[in-house]
């Protein structure tokens, strides 16, 4: 066994005895309910804009770009674009490293990867910050609700001809408003790829603490997920690409990163 495979097996122990461990998933439960408590979510900035994840779920978006090597990012929910300039930061490694490997001058605008964002009110000021980064040339905001169907058309259009897709839904949290977001996008991952989606931890949250939101304890995404994956196993769906669409559930990540926004909610395409 080489040395690199002794570190996966000790890194793949770590997870699994992670994942069987109560007291460890307890603590971050309490760590992500005190963290909600504070917004301690929105606290940060990628590349410059600012983005509302825990840290714990970038570190998750970058193994799984970087391990899937999407083509194209399909995002829903964009508020300040730090998510949107995420994604996009990691397709230009992804092209930067193509590059290298292939010993080619690398021409940033040639590349054909991009991010699609979509977002019911992308105020003036966050589209100005996003149209003005550096990595604007790989992002395209559509305006509207994801779930509308002249928007989702725009959707399909952006991501015609890709095969290397992944999908991340983070916009309105109501369990109608996933699911509905589930029937339209989910279908679109590519085999391998995922289907993240964000935001599950509402439903293990006290209640007064959504009062003030239009979703909570058994109306939001993980409640939206748990039903999809039902309507997946008993009705079937089809994949964009033809197939027959199935989801796993990726419990490696979350037991990985222990501290995650979206328990249950990390979908891989299998
Ligand atoms: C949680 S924020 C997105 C955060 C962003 N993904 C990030 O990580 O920085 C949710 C966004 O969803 C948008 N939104 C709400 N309802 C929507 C809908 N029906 N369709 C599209 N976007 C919607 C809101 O305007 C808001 O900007």
């Amino acid at each position: 066994m080489s040395e690199e495979t002794k570190f996966a097996e000790y890194v793949r122990g770590n997870i699994e005895s992670a994942g069987q461990d109560a007291g460890f998933i307890g603590l971050s439960q309490v760590w992500v309910r005190e963290c909600i408590r504070h917004n301690y979510a929105q606290n940060f900035t990628w590349l410059g804009r600012p983005i509302i994840q825990v840290p714990q779920d970038v570190y998750a978006i970058q193994e799984l770009i970087w391990t899937c090597r999407p083509d194209i990012v399909i995002e829903t929910g964009i508020a300040h674009g730090g998510s949107l300039i995420l994604s996009a930061s990691m397709l230009a490694m992804l092209d930067y490293c193509d590059a290298l490997q292939q010993g080619v001058v690398l021409d940033p605008r040639a590349s054909r990867r991009k991010v699609v964002g979509i977002d019911i009110d992308i105020r003036a000021h966050n589209r100005a910050g996003i149209e003005n980064h550096p990595l604007a040339h790989k992002i395209k905001m559509i305006e509207g609700s994801s779930v509308a169907s002249a928007v989702f058309e725009q959707v399909l259009a952006q991501s015609e001809g890709y095969e290397r897709v992944m999908v991340f839904l983070d916009s309105n949290h109501t369990h109608e408003h996933v699911l509905a977001e589930l029937e339209l996008y989910a279908p679109l991952a590519s085999k391998g790829s995922y289907c993240v989606v964000w935001d599950t931890g509402v439903e293990d949250l006290p209640p007064d603490m959504c009062s003030n939101r239009p979703w909570g304890k058994g109306d939001n995404p993980k409640t939206a997920v748990w039903e999809y994956m039902k309507r997946l196993e008993n009705e079937g769906r089809k994949a964009r690409d033809g197939q027959d669409l199935r989801f796993e559930c990726d419990k490696t990540i979350e037991h990985k990163i222990m501290i995650t926004a979206s328990a249950d909610g990390f979908l891989r395409r299998i």
